[in-house]
Formats: structure tokens, C-alpha cells, sequence
């Protein structure tokens, strides 16, 4: 079974956040179940380094009744065999993933242009992600190609996948069929257009699959996604076990399992020298995000008097809003003693982090599935959780780490200070660590059930 994965993010080829690792570890999870996956990106100046060479594919799209030429370049998803196909449009040329003023109107256009090739292709289905691709699935309506799209984050509220008829009618988009979420608003939402059309919508665990069918976390999508219930579906994302494992990663002062966690004593006392902290028990609070509104960060912030006063430390690695960087840049100077803040994206130093730290703060507002607990629980590291989402699907409160309700700063310091408590009682914490480490996070199971869907569709 052939199928192609058109995307806008693929790790490590071009990565931004948690879509990107889905889209460079599932389909590797396909393959060992006789898949044959194709990924097709946007072609990122970001990806030369990986020296991709040029097909003869003719690929043409009509771009104001002119016929676009594509190049097609070819690559493949490093330390596998799963081939990566990069379309470069003549004038749309994308040096960044997002943050282009017209990023609605390019993705769009590849969107089409990726369509075209899975047909050339002769897949068997075509699997888009989020809104950067939900046209696809809109396209291949007509041509009897089953369409999976897997929604990795609604962005409700946003105006990011906003599109205007004018703009369509340049791609050649007949949007005469396309519905209208936003009541008075000209145009149309890209996601809505894929959620309304492709044959079936999954999102990354079943609680999110719950949870958008409500306007707090659908927004003006809820609608939509209770007409189309039926064929909507949450299967929790994996991580890749290979790859995020205490007992071989490289990037840790000492291995460690969860037979023996000795060696993760040590990577704490590495994490600790690293940030010019002197040795002690004082609890470390991890935390590796994008720092965005999503990720409840700002409400760390606000508990970090309670948290120094507490003797605990708290190191927060990662890059977002400029708000949200500076607060915690002029909170580091004050509590420099307990408090590190690293803004910089740095894969090494979150490993460091994962497995040198006690407990992992994840206090999401919304995530519809969440990789950091994941990769915390598998490293012996705690995680602190909102009741949301992949979190509540993943965490088990005082088994694998520490859950809370509704989403507070007074419940987020009340409950890392009752996983503090079973931190000092140290039998209960090694339990607690050891059946954290043990849980099955492998892409295994959910790779098994999309296959499953994928043969359903395409039969
Ligand atoms: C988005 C979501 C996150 C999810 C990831 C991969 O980044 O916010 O919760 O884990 O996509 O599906």
C-alpha cells in the first residue's frame, strides 16, 4: 500500500514543532507494517544541506490561467528509506517554514501542486496535516483518491489559514462548494474546507477528539466537527523509542534504565554543573516548549516567588512569543539563583534536561497530544499536567506523574508541591519513576490502527 504524506513540516529535514516529528517518525512506523510511505514537502532552503537532486517528475498547476511549472527534487528521510519529495514553485520560493505574510496563499498552492503528484504517484491514499494541507484532501475530492487529515492543532481563534476567493480562483479553485465558518467574513478557513471534505479526520488522542467538538477548543470549527463525528478519530501520537532512550542516548552524562537509576543521579548532577548550580536535593523543574500562550508557561512564571521560596529550580529551555521571552529573561535576573532561562532551540540540551531533571512541568491550556511528557516519562522525569488533551490520555495522576483541574497557578504550585512530597519518600518515587519508564510510548500500536483506517478507505 502506497501512501502519500503531504505535509508542511518533516523532522529533521524541516522542523518546527510536534508535527514535524510525526511526519519524520510515523511513516518510519508504517514501513516495518509492509507500507510504502512517500512524504511530499514544500521545498525549504533549510533542506539544501540535504542535497536533494532533481527528478524528471512534470508537474504543472495553473497559477491565473498560466501553467506553473514545478521542480520536483527528491531526498530521503535520513537513516531510512523513506523517499521525501520537494516541490519548488518558480516565484513562490520558501526560505521559512511559516511567518511569510502570504502563507495561506503559498501553502495553498502546494497544497494543489502535491495533489497533482500523489496522482501521478498512483497512491492509494493521501494522509494531509493540519491547515497548511487540508486543500489537498478538497482537490482529490473528484478523483476518487481517499483522504485521511490529521489535525495537530485547530489554531481556533486564529486568522492564519484565512484565504479569499480571489485568491483561490488564482490557483484555479472552484470555491463555489466551500463553506462558511465565520459568519460576515469574506473568504474561507483552509482547515474548514478539509475537515468538511476528506474521508476521514483524525487528531492526535482521543480526549482532543472530544474536546474539539466543543467552541472552547474547535472554535468556529466545533460545529464541524460534531456533523462529521463519525469519521473523526484520536489515535495518541508515538514517540520514537529509538531515538528518545535513556539506556543509548549519547547526549547524557551516564545511560540509565529503569532497572537501574543510578545513572540518572549522575545526569543530574551533570544538568546541575551545567547550569551552575551547586549539588543538592533541592527538587529541579524542568521544562522544554515552545514558548507560546498554548504551553501555560506564563503560569510558571507567575509561581516562581512561591517556587524560590520553596528552595526549587527551575530551568525552562525553548523559543516563541517575544512577551513571553522577556518576562522570563527579567525574571531570571531577579531569581538568578534558581531560575535559568535558555531561549534557544537545542535538541542535546533537552535531552539533558529530560533526564537531569525531577519532575517536568507541562501546564498546557490545550494540547492535543504533547511529546515532551512523553519523552519525560520515558527518562524517569515526572510530569506535572492540565487535565487536557494527550496529557490527560497519557499521564496517570500518581502512577506515571502528577495530573490537575481546572488550570490554575494556585493548582499548578499545589501540585508540584504533592509531587514534591512524594519526591522525598523515596520508594514511592522510584516506583512511580520506574512504571513511568516502562509505559509503551512506541509509534507501534497507533501506526497499526492508522493502517487500519487507511485499508478501510482504500478498499
Ligand atoms: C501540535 C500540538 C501537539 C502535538 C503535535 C503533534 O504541535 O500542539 O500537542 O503533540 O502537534 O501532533
Amino acid at each position: 500500500m502506497k501512501i502519500a504524506f503531504i505535509a508542511s513540516e518533516c523532522t529533521p529535514l524541516a522542523k518546527v514543532g510536534g508535527l514535524g516529528d510525526v511526519i519524520g517518525a510515523l511513516p518510519k512506523a508504517l514501513v516495518k507494517l509492509s507500507v510504502e510511505p512517500v512524504i511530499i514537502l514544500p521545498y525549504y532552503r533549510s533542506i539544501e544541506k540535504y542535497k536533494p537532486s532533481k527528478t524528471d517528475i512534470r508537474l504543472e498547476t495553473s497559477h491565473d490561467e498560466n501553467k506553473v511549472t514545478w521542480s520536483v527534487f527528491e531526498t530521503i528521510l535520513p537513516e531510512t528509506e523513506v523517499k521525501v519529495l520537494l516541490l519548488r514553485h518558480p516565484d513562490l520560493w520558501i526560505d521559512e517554514v511559516y511567518g511569510s505574510p502570504n502563507d495561506a496563499f503559498r501553502f495553498a498552492a502546494f497544497s494543489t501542486a502535491a495533489a497533482k503528484l500523489a496522482k501521478i504517484l498512483k497512491v492509494d491514499l493521501v494522509h494531509c496535516h493540519d491547515w497548511h494541507t487540508a486543500l489537498a484532501a478538497v482537490v482529490l475530492k473528484d478523483d476518487k483518491l481517499p483522504t485521511v487529515l490529521t489535525i495537530h492543532n485547530v489554531h481556533p481563534g486564529t486568522e492564519m489559514d484565512h484565504i479569499d476567493t480571489a485568491e483561490l480562483a488564482e490557483l484555479s479553485i472552484d470555491s463555489s462548494k466551500f463553506i462558511s465558518v465565520k459568519a460576515n467574513h469574506p473568504g474561507y478557513e483552509l482547515l474548514a474546507q478539509g475537515v468538511a471534505t476528506a474521508n476521514f479526520i483524525t487528531t492526535v488522542s482521543p480526549t482532543h477528539a472530544e474536546e474539539i467538538k466543543n467552541e472552547k477548543f474547535g472554535g468556529e470549527l466545533a460545529g464541524l466537527f460534531r456533523q462529521r463525528e463519525r469519521d473523526l478519530e484520536g489515535i495518541v501520537n508515538g514517540i520514537d523509542t529509538d531515538v528518545f532512550n535513556p539506556a543509548t542516548d549519547t547526549n547524557l552524562a551516564t545511560n540509565y534504565s529503569s532497572e537501574n537509576l543510578s545513572g540518572k543521579t549522575e545526569c543530574r548532577k551533570d544538568l546541575e554543573a551545567m547550569l551552575e548550580w551547586e549539588h543538592s536535593d533541592d527538587p529541579i523543574l524542568g521544562v522544554v516548549t515552545r514558548l507560546t500562550s498554548q504551553k501555560g508557561v506564563d503560569l510558571v512564571a507567575e509561581i516562581l516567588p512561591q517556587l524560590v521560596a520553596a528552595q526549587m529550580r527551575v530551568v525552562i529551555l525553548g523559543t516563541g512569543e517575544e512577551a513571553i521571552e522577556s518576562k522570563l529573561s527579567n525574571l531570571a535576573r531577579k531569581y538568578s539563583n534558581n531560575l535559568k532561562i535558555l531561549l534557544r532551540f537545542d535538541a542535546a540540551l533537552a535531552q539533558k534536561i529530560y533526564a537531569g531533571s525531577d519532575l517536568f512541568l507541562m501546564p498546557s491550556r490545550f494540547e492535543p497530544c504533547g511529546l515532551g511528557q512523553l519523552i519525560a516519562m520515558r527518562y524517569g522525569t515526572l510530569p506535572v499536567v492540565n487535565l487536557t488533551g494527550g496529557l490527560a490520555d497519557t499521564v496517570i495522576d500518581n502512577q506515571t506523574g502528577f495530573v490537575f483541574t481546572p488550570l490554575s497557578a494556585k493548582n499548578l504550585l499545589a501540585t508540584i508541591e504533592r509531587a514534591t512530597a512524594v519526591l522525598h519518600d523515596h520508594p514511592s518515587w522510584q516506583t512511580m519513576q520506574r512504571t513511568a519508564m516502562k509505559q509503551d510510548f512506541s509509534w507501534a500500536k497507533s501506526a497499526a490502527r492508522y493502517l487500519e483506517i487507511y485499508k478501510k478507505l482504500a478498499n
